[in-house]
């Protein structure tokens, strides 16, 4: 098998993976944080839903500014977490379960507490080549205007050397020199060091800001975006730690997270012939909520413009042969069901929904913890209860620039990092089963009713749901390879899309609303029903609506009205 056959395509084209955020997600000792042997002791569960593949976030030696994105050791495990003997035991009994592991690499930067950032402000020469260590531009000014995008200029001094380094993230994060070829050797070195212990996957964190362009002012006084996201030497760069790395194993996946980045470049970077990644992540779509393209102002979903970024990637990447990862939630976003759908009265509907509609697009779904049970934003009211680092540095920005502490509250509670970190829900009891200590940020109160315990064994739940959404990727070849075709791209509340393979032919509807809407078929021939997230209408409704028909003959034809929140998936009749 090589890395751009059809066989190590088939690998992520029919797989689901699993995000495991591991400080919340078990916790074996009582410690308040989660930890490796938790993540074992809960793989039975995830071999039950079904996932191929874990990715957890980083687990490395880390002073946790950034919770783990602030790496200080590449080849050592966080005492946090465990021990290197507990990575080879989880890697063991997940690969009895057919579970492989992703690992996180951050390469765009370091903690300041690594060796190479210590060394390197010691005087080493170098280290300091590791890193990218500028002259101010005047005295007391740093070397340009960029922002840090936890806030803040993203240069920080260094009296010893006289010198500002580059931190795109926190202070703690110094971003890594990727035009020096030792840097790019390490990495590699590092991603061959995790393959030979048995990790069978990698996703590379904001690895399109690894090239930067030139250090110059940025012109509009924005943070600098320009000069670094996908850079000049970005695709060279990550060519060559394919070849140098997980290009020699087929049957290693990998994905990039991209921040901010262009449907050209993503096709590029996921073409197999381009030999770089298998998939990308991106973001257009998780912003059309954002005011001006500003995270921290709020206003209603744009949903036509979130439906056309995610098309737009769609459709670009199946005709360029490029992959997209699917996804809704992650340990940067709040919960998508808060979010996009309704928490209250449709609570199982809208979970169910927005899961039929990211899982059946062309792409690699990605499930985030908890997401599979309708977990909820945490609904923090008093700044003391996050413990993330952006959220803590804007709620002070937001108020310096004049905003009411109540309404600071307000954009936290809907767009905090924190909003999906809170502890898995594995039970109703106390703090969710999660620990027997005190846990490092709190429990969502309603665990007592949204939790795994109540939710495994039954049939209707969503839990359940998922099992099924994943099992049918696994079986049905028109869901990993067919092609995607956009529907009703003007409607205001449905969400539909075709799939086809030769002659077959797979619909998804999807309504984001809370109201009923009539969907006209695309075609005038008969569909057969495949999947539903209602249960069979109920006796007082059954005999007027088109489901009457749906339901008990399973045939669906014209028109249908989706009731709230309600997904649908047919299949053409041949
Ligand atoms: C990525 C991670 C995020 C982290 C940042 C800096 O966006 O997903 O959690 O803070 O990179 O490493």
């Amino acid at each position: 098998m090589s890395k751009d056959s059809k066989e190590h395509q088939e690998i992520f084209q029919s797989a689901v993976i699993y995000q495991v955020y591991p400080k919340s997600f078990c916790d074996s000792t009582g410690s308040g944080t989660g930890d490796i042997k938790g993540i074992i002791s809960k793989l039975d569960y995830l071999e039950n839903l079904g996932v191929n593949y874990i990715w957890f976030n980083p687990i490395f030696s880390s002073p946790g500014e950034d919770n783990g994105y602030d790496v200080a050791n590449y080849y050592s495990i966080d005492p946090m977490y465990g021990t290197m003997e507990d990575v080879e035991e989880l890697i063991k009994e997940a690969g009895q379960r057919g579970i492989y592991l992703m690992f996180d690499m951050v390469f765009n930067h370091t903690s300041t507490e690594c060796e190479w950032f210590k060394k390197a402000i010691a005087g080493d020469l170098y280290y300091q080549d590791f890193y990218i260590f500028k002259n101010g531009s005047s005295s007391n000014t740093p070397p340009n205007n960029w922002q840090s995008k936890f806030g803040g200029s993203a240069w920080e001094y260094i009296p010893q050397l006289d010198k500002y380094y580059l931190h795109l993230f926190s202070r703690g994060q110094a971003d890594l020199n990727w035009d020096n070829p030792a840097v790019r050797e390490e990495c590699a070195k590092i991603v061959n060091f995790w393959i030979a212990k048995g990790i069978k996957g990698f996703r590379f964190d904001v690895v399109n800001l690894l090239s930067k362009n030139e250090y110059s002012d940025d012109p509009y006084g924005l943070d600098g975006r320009q000069y670094y996201t996908d850079g000049k030497n970005i695709h060279k760069y990550i060519h060559e730690l394919n070849e140098a790395s997980f290009g020699q194993f087929p049957e290693v996946v990998t994905v990039g997270e991209m921040s901010s980045t262009t449907v050209e470049n993503c096709v590029k970077y996921t073409n197999p012939s381009s030999h770089e990644l298998d998939m990308v992540f991106t973001f257009h779509h998780l912003k059309t909520d954002y005011k001006d393209g500003n995270k921290w102002e709020l206003q209603p979903l744009d949903f036509i413009q979130l439906k056309k970024y995610i098309f737009q990637w769609q459709s670009a990447l199946c005709k360029e042969d490029g992959w997209n990862a699917l996804f809704w939630n992650n340990h940067d976003q709040p919960r998508s069901l808060s979010r996009f759908g309704d928490e209250g009265r449709y609570w199982k509907e809208s979970a169910t929904m927005l899961a039929t509609c990211i899982h059946l697009l062309r792409g690699t779904p990605y499930v985030y913890q908890g997401e599979e049970l309708g977990m909820t934003n945490a609904g923090f009211t008093r700044i003391e209860q996050y413990e993330d680092i952006e959220s803590r540095n804007m709620y002070d920005i937001l108020l310096n620039r004049g905003i009411s502490k109540n309404e600071v509250l307000h954009i936290l509670q809907q767009r905090s990092r924190d909003n999906s970190r809170t502890p898995m829900q594995w039970t109703p009891g106390i703090e969710a089963g999660f620990t027997s200590g005190d846990p490092w940020l709190s429990v969502n109160p309603n665990h007592v009713t949204i939790n795994a315990e109540s939710q495994v064994n039954d049939p209707s739940s969503i839990f359940t749901y998922y099992k099924h959404l994943i099992a049918l990727r696994h079986e049905m070849p028109i869901i990993q390879k067919g092609d995607i075709q956009s529907l009703y791209e003007d409607d205001p509340h449905i969400f539909g899309y075709k799939r086809c393979l030769k002659d077959d032919e797979l619909i998804v509807l999807c309504n984001f609303d809370k109201c009923e809407t009539m969907v006209k078929l695309p075609s005038h021939e008969d569909y057969e029903l495949l999947l539903s997230n209602y249960e069979a209408v109920s006796e007082s409704c059954a005999t007027e609506t088109p489901h009457e028909s749906l339901y008990t003959s399973s045939v669906i034809k014209d028109n249908v009205i989706l009731r709230p929140y309600e997904a649908l998936v047919c299949i053409k009749k041949r």
